[in-house]
């Protein structure tokens, strides 16, 4: 099928960054969220990074204002009927997304590809809520979205081979680099980041180090662009303990346990960089 115009589900750090590919790569893009205040703060955001572009020299001021004018954002999920294409990018909660998928599925043409761009969530378990099992799969973008080369293509139990070849052709349309996986809790990338991450915690919770020492181990001894308890608060910790909680109960090792000062920052509305503060204060 010929893909023209992209539904967004989620106008957050995540569904922010996958309209501002879309609607660079050429797209028509609906993105939608629950209120108008979170579209107006994703249409600043996409403008302020498209602008980073342009100061770049990586696309014109011309390219910048046609991207942003194939934009349309709405409150309404009704508007994403006529998509061609959707990915979901809500919030990391299993209940949240299968309220979207089921009204996805009633609402889009029943042909179109349903992607999730879920940081660990079960793609085969969004699949079975709609009727087109096959058509659904896992589209996960890396944050900063306009920047990260990869996308993890995640094959649910009956995503089909055609849908994987679209989502796959789809990524490198929008120059980025697609990595196969099959499904299971925080498929490649989670599973493994996260661990570390929280492990990161654990050794402040025990005084082993501080936060700085940790960040500083990581970036000068292993080149990491961020060290983990940057990055944490990066992704924000409400996210990474949503995923740990996937982790944990998906894969049933105590090994995944949440560490219990990541539990309580969450728990203080310590989310890292959104909310102000985290490991470090902004
Ligand atoms: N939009 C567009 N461009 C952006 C951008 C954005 N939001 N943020 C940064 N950039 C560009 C900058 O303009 C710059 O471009 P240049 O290379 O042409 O000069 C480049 O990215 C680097 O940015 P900066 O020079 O401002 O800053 P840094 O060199 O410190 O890099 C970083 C910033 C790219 C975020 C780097 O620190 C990094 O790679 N950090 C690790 C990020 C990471 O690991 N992400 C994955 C998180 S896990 C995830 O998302 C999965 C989820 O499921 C949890």
């Amino acid at each position: 099928m010929n893909i023209r115009t992209v539904g967004v589900v989620g106008a957050g750090t995540m569904g922010n960054g996958i309209a501002h590919v879309f609607a660079r790569g050429g797209y028509n893009v609906i993105l939608c969220d629950v209120e108008q205040r979170f579209l107006d703060r994703a249409l600043g955001t996409i403008a302020k990074n498209l602008e980073r572009e342009v100061a770049k020299n990586k696309i014109t001021a011309a390219d910048k204002d046609s991207a942003l004018g194939r934009i349309q954002a709405v409150t309404d999920r009704g508007k994403l009927a006529g998509c061609d294409f959707v990915v979901e990018a809500a919030t990391e909660k299993f209940e949240i997304k299968t309220e979207i998928f089921r009204d996805l599925d009633r609402l889009t043409r029943p042909e179109i590809i349903l992607a999730s761009n879920t940081s660990s969530i079960s793609i085969t378990k969004l699949a079975a809520l709609t009727k087109r099992p096959e058509r659904v799969i896992g589209m996960h973008f890396f944050n900063p979205v306009p920047v990260m080369k990869l996308v993890e293509v995640i094959r649910g139990l009956a995503t089909s081979q055609e849908t994987f070849e679209t989502v796959r052709d789809l990524s490198v349309k929008l120059e980025k680099t697609p990595v196969e996986v099959n499904d299971a809790p925080g498929f490649v990338s989670n599973r493994v980041l996260m661990p570390l991450l929280n492990e990161a915690m654990y050794a402040v919770m025990e005084g082993v180090a501080t936060a700085e020492a940790v960040d500083d181990v990581f970036k000068l001894g292993m080149a990491h662009p961020m060290g983990p308890l940057t990055l944490a608060d990066f992704i924000g910790l409400d996210v990474c303990l949503d995923i740990m909680r996937v982790l944990h109960g998906g894969l049933g090792d105590p090994k995944y346990r949440p560490c219990p000062l990541l539990i309580k920052m969450v728990d203080a509305g310590w989310m890292g960089r959104k909310s102000g503060r985290g490991f470090y204060k902004y």
